[in-house]
């Protein structure tokens, strides 16, 4: 039983599972006049139709006709927060009108705000607003998204922010990993110390003990977290089994993309203000620079990370769309494409790798997605355009027609199937 795609007038996909620094970034594999053959749910053929070998020939069923599209890898966003509940869009008024995110969390809106609302909302709610965030994603092209939790700063609510993250995978069309942000601020009630220790001895083990999470989370900011806060509760999450990833340099320069590299985080994500120091331990290490350009612009800054300073030094890079209620309200991993490169200069093939095979790196999972590529779980998507350039020339519209996950439509003309 094996699905036949044909009729495409480009693959386009970064080669391997290993990460890429440097010059490499740019090295994409492109096969025209070729043919994809899905079977059980994973790539088992890429190439000419003719030299299809006959083993995989005779399993082939089914037949799709690609009409001249562009296969990519399905996109991989690994950074999201999406189990939030309500939205900031009076906020994002205020700040049209000049006052700023720190403005308005000084007044009680910011994380606080959905904090209220995320508490105030069941399991079943949250999970019903993934579900529906993932069906976004999917019809943007994204198969693998992470997703934190950190608005309901108690443990009984992030372990409900976490369960809805669970409950959710069951239905959607994208595969969810699961991370603890419960240092994502403090509660309003407890701006103590006491809620670092409470991270560390009650709610990290809870999670653990229901191994309702696989990462770690902390947002290091100036009036947030400090550094040793951070480490103290990255080092407990690595002691109970959640790889850490680190909010690091994103409003200011903290140093914690060289707390991340030291700690062998997962990633080290945001970046505006990382230092050149920042950059060097980041290059020099296994940690992944994950930059999310659509936050910079969602709050209008000037301020990118420096995309091309990590890349020439030698660091990994991805892409991810930071998707929450208050610095991104997006699901679209190709505005985010469309801003790595406009914005950051990173070129087309630069970017494409970020989006796809580095996220599936920096999630642990790149061995089996990320890539097109014989053996790799068939995470697909199916653009309307005649070459991967298209991703971002052909910019500001939604170019997926099909998207597969496991090797099963889930989005096919361009609509969700379920
Ligand atoms: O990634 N940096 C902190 N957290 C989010 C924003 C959360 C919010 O405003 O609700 C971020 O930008
Ligand atoms: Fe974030």
């Amino acid at each position: 039983m094996a699905l036949l795609i044909r009729n495409l007038s480009q693959i386009a996909t970064p080669a391997g599972s290993a990460p890429k620094r440097g010059r490499k970034l740019r090295e994409l594999v492109t096969y025209e006049k070729s043919v994809i053959v899905v079977r059980e749910g994973r790539f088992a053929y890429i190439g000419p139709e003719n030299d299809i070998d006959d083993a995989v020939r005779e399993t082939i069923t089914e037949d799709f006709d690609a009409r001249g599209a562009t296969a990519i890898p399905g996109f991989i966003d690994s950074h999201t927060h999406i189990p939030f509940a309500g939205y900031r869009e009076s906020e994002f008024n205020r700040r049209l009108s000049g006052e700023t995110y720190s403005d308005i969390a000084a007044s009680g809106g910011g994380i606080a705000s959905t904090v209220r609302a995320t508490r105030a909302a069941s399991e079943e709610e949250l999970s019903a607003n993934v579900v529906t965030r993932a069906r976004t994603m999917a019809r943007y092209g994204t198969t693998t998204a992470e997703a934190k939790s950190g608005y309901g700063l108690n443990l009984e609510d992030e372990l409900k922010q976490l369960r809805a993250i669970r409950a959710a995978g069951e239905t959607s069309p994208v595969r969810l990993v699961p991370t603890c942000l419960a240092a994502h601020d403090f509660p309003p009630e407890d701006k103590s110390n006491a809620w670092v220790e409470r991270i560390i001895d009650e709610i990290i083990p809870r999670v653990a003990a229901e191994k309702l999470a696989v990462f770690c989370d902390v947002f290091i900011e100036r009036g947030v977290f400090t550094r040793e806060q951070g480490d103290a509760v990255l080092r407990a999450g690595a002691r109970a089994g959640m790889t850490p990833r680190v909010h690091a340099d994103e409003l200011s320069d903290t140093d914690g993309a060289s707390l991340a590299a030291s700690l062998d985080a997962a990633s080290a994500d945001h970046l505006m203000h990382i230092s050149d120091a920042g950059i060097a331990a980041l290059a020099a290490s296994n940690t992944v620079a994950n930059m999310l350009p659509a936050t910079s612009f969602f709050l209008m800054s000037d301020r990118y990370a420096p995309a091309r300073k990590l890349i020439d030094a030698g660091a990994v890079v991805s892409l991810s769309t930071d998707c929450n209620p208050g610095t991104s309200m997006t699901e679209s991993m190709q505005i985010v494409m469309q801003l790595a490169t406009l914005q950051m200069k990173m070129t087309v093939e630069e970017s494409l790798t970020a989006a796809t095979l580095h996220g599936a790196y920096s999630l642990r999972l790149a061995n089996e997605t990320g890539s097109i590529e014989t053996g790799k779980r068939a995470d697909l998507v199916l653009l309307d355009a005649p070459s991967y350039f298209h991703l971002v020339y052909h910019f500001g519209v939604n170019l997926v027609r099909d998207v597969l996950r496991d090797g099963r439509f889930v989005v096919r003309g361009g609509m969700y199937l379920g």
